[in-house]
């Protein structure tokens, strides 16, 4: 069989399998760059409602102030020195914690490229790091503990499902995430909506947190930051 043939044969042969994989391919990166277009252009438009931080109301210092009066007290009783806050959006309200967390290694991270390299720029040092990572797909590093505030309320129950798997992959030791804990049913939404989530509630089902951190939400009484210890089976990524 001459050259010419026998590319013929396996172009024939191989045709379906790469048009199929170039398919996964695209699908997979549309997937991937809509998710990260949804917030960019939420953060750029700054439809979250708040002249004080991009990230939201949820960021400003009013809201946080009861999380940041009691988070020193729970990340020293719990031995925490390396913490991966993500997302960290734009930093707003961390940036003046930070100093009485006594982290040895604090790395913030968020799926906006521009906002994570602006934090750094600002903030970064020789143990304050900011990372791009999609909380849904990277790998996580290996902490003490995540803070995850405000995310999962934004993405689809598919997604967060996912997102809560793959901190459980990274083998840190506790999960602390904003949790409804009077949320009966947790609704599906679009990525870049918002609704209350309970993380004891299906399909999550990490069961009753450790610890519940109420914050000071003027408009939803009981939201708060719910502390799981890893790994949950519930909940483990395939
Ligand atoms: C409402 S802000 C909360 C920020 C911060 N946790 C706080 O308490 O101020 C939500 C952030 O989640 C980020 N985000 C959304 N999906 C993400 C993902 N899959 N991985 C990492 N960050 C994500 C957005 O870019 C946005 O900065």
């Amino acid at each position: 069989m001459s050259e010419g043939n026998r590319l013929k044969l396996w172009l024939a042969t191989n045709l379906r399998w790469l048009w199929l994989l170039l398919k996964w391919f695209q699908r997979m990166s549309w997937r991937l760059g809509s998710r990260e277009k949804v917030f960019a252009q939420i953060h750029r438009g700054r439809r979250w409602g708040s002249s004080e931080s991009p990230s939201g109301g949820g960021s400003t210092p009013a809201e946080t102030a009861a999380i940041r009066a009691d988070l020193p007290l729970l990340l020293k009783r719990l031995g925490v020195s390396a913490m991966l806050d993500i997302p960290c959006g734009d930093f707003n309200w961390m940036k003046t914690l930070l100093p009485e967390l006594q982290l040895t290694k604090y790395i913030g991270a968020d799926i906006l490229r521009d906002l994570v390299q602006r934090n750094h720029q600002r903030y970064g040092t020789a143990t304050v790091d900011f990372i791009r990572l999609d909380a849904v797909s990277d790998v996580l590093p290996k902490v003490d503990l995540i803070l995850c505030r405000d995310m999962l309320v934004h993405l689809p129950l598919r997604l967060g499902l996912r997102a809560v798997g793959n901190m459980q992959n990274s083998e840190s030791t506790y999960l602390l995430a904003t949790t409804f804990p009077s949320v009966v049913h947790n609704e599906n939404i679009e990525t870049g909506a918002r609704r209350p989530l309970n993380l004891e509630a299906a399909p999550f089902n990490l069961g009753p947190p450790e610890y519940v951190m109420r914050e000071s939400c003027a408009d939803v009484p009981d939201k708060s930051l719910g502390l799981w210890r890893m790994p949950h089976a519930a909940c483990r990524a395939e």
